[in-house]
């Protein structure tokens, strides 16, 4: 309490996670942090998709130990690691970007994405982007305009750019009347043609599309099967740039290296952030080597860009998914939890919906199911109590009313099944 109030007094008001969670953490270790009076809490939160491969990972310290005794900062210039990195970074790229392809670091997410879509004005020489209802990618400047909540385009203050949003297939509350799931996903599809093919639909030329594998703080939304594939397909006749924003998807958090490969979707620009550096920060693009060719020098830049400690971690962290073969065990666990939320779901009236893969999966909390109406005070109550009893779990979505699962891949079996016992009798205590 002691150095909440001094935070308090030091930093802005307008922290959110500090008051999500009050307390304040003395260490932290695989998927348990402890706060500094001594209580062990359960880590379902990851720092939001960074801490895949958990708190303290002794082989990503081992490697940033080592890599202390080298360089820390060195701009572009190529060193051992850089390059190790990048060899291993390609080595795992999805689908045709695979073996064809073009790396550029950043720092954030939000600088990743924003580099995308600047790539994919830079190419196509036009200027709107289609991005998604739902969507998040950040909140600089120009990316805001991209990330769909009001809240953020309000606070920024950005002078919005030309953002063409679609709707996202979004099951659970779909606007329009469909006889199966995935017609969902066709519709969306059917009216972008259109947008795209009628001169006077109101849509310009695009630049470039946008898009998450797996909505995250839009309420961990998986879209039907088609979707992207879909996506891809009018991307490629319409020759637009598909942009596939994987900072929150990848590194084997839905069990596949990449979201997009759940579909098996070949981006022609991804986002790469969050886990990539285990910890420490770091973010890239990936893209078409050919969109390399007309570049200027100094293209994108930034001074921080490529931290050789954060690519150490980097290259340790593809080698600890690979050697340990980590994908395997997110689809294993993460069906497993997947299967007790939707029990634990089945006994409230105020779990609406149970969704996502892999160590991806959200809890839509509602006031009841008849009405779908969004329960976010019930969320925050729900995410107080496990807090309380030691497991923390956060919430995301349009109306703040999804609990989500994003514990760190390496969580034991019998820390994840206690977690959801804590998560199972907060459930059925809520009223
Ligand atoms: C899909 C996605 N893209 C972009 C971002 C922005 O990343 P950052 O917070 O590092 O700017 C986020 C952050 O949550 C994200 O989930």
């Amino acid at each position: 309490m002691e150095l909440l109030a001094k935070q308090k007094s030091l930093e802005t008001r307008a922290v959110i996670y500090s008051k999500a969670f009050p307390f304040a953490i003395d260490s932290a270790k695989g998927a348990t942090v402890r706060d500094v009076d001594g209580n062990l809490f359960i880590d379902w939160l990851s720092g939001i998709c960074v801490l895949n491969l958990g708190h303290n990972n002794p082989i990503i310290a081992e490697a940033v130990r080592s890599q202390l005794d080298q360089v820390w900062h060195a701009l572009e210039i190529p060193s051992e690691v850089r390059i190790r990195f990048l060899e291993k970074m390609h080595s795992v790229l999805p689908g045709t970007l695979n073996g064809h392809a073009k790396t550029l670091l950043t720092v954030t997410g939000a600088d990743a994405c924003e580099t995308a879509v600047s790539l994919a004005k830079h190419i196509t020489g036009n200027g709107t982007i289609v991005a998604f209802g739902g969507s998040y990618h950040g909140i600089n400047q120009g990316i805001v305009s991209a990330t769909s909540s009001r809240h953020y385009l309000e606070t920024s203050g950005a002078i919005r750019y030309g953002v063409f949003h679609l709707p996202f297939p979004y099951s659970y509350r779909f606007p329009f009347p469909v006889e199966k799931r995935a017609d969902e996903g066709k519709i969306i599809l059917r009216y972008f043609e259109h947008l795209l093919t009628d001169d006077h639909s109101g849509l310009d030329k695009p630049a470039g599309i946008i898009v998450e594998p797996i909505q995250g703080e839009g309420g961990y939304i998986l879209p039907p099967d088609d979707f992207l594939p879909g996506l891809r397909e009018i991307a490629t006749r319409f020759q637009i740039p598909l942009i596939i924003d994987e900072v929150q998807t990848g590194f084997g958090r839905t069990g596949k290296f990449w979201g997009c490969e759940l579909t098996e979707t070949s981006p022609d620009i991804m986002c790469v952030s969050k886990s990539v550096g285990a910890g420490f920060p770091l973010s890239l693009i990936a893209y078409r080597e050919e969109y390399d060719e007309s570049l200027p020098d100094g293209f994108h830049i930034g001074t921080y860009r490529g931290n050789p400690i954060a690519m150490a971690a980097g290259a340790a962290s593809i080698d600890y998914i690979e050697k340990e073969n980590l994908l395997r065990r997110v689809n294993v666990l993460g069906r497993k939890a997947k299967s007790e939320f939707q029990r634990i779901s089945e006994s409230s009236k105020y779990v609406g919906d149970v969704r996502g893969v892999g160590f991806m999966i959200g809890n839509e909390i509602v006031e009841s199911r008849e009405t779908k109406a969004p329960a976010k005070d019930r969320a925050s109550q729900l995410r107080r109590s496990m807090f309380e009893n030691g497991l923390l779990m956060h919430t995301c979505g349009h109306f703040g009313n999804v609990l989500r699962f994003m514990s760190p891949l390496i969580i034991s079996e019998s820390l994840l099944e206690k977690g959801l016992r804590i998560y199972g009798d907060a459930v059925r205590v809520l009223t």
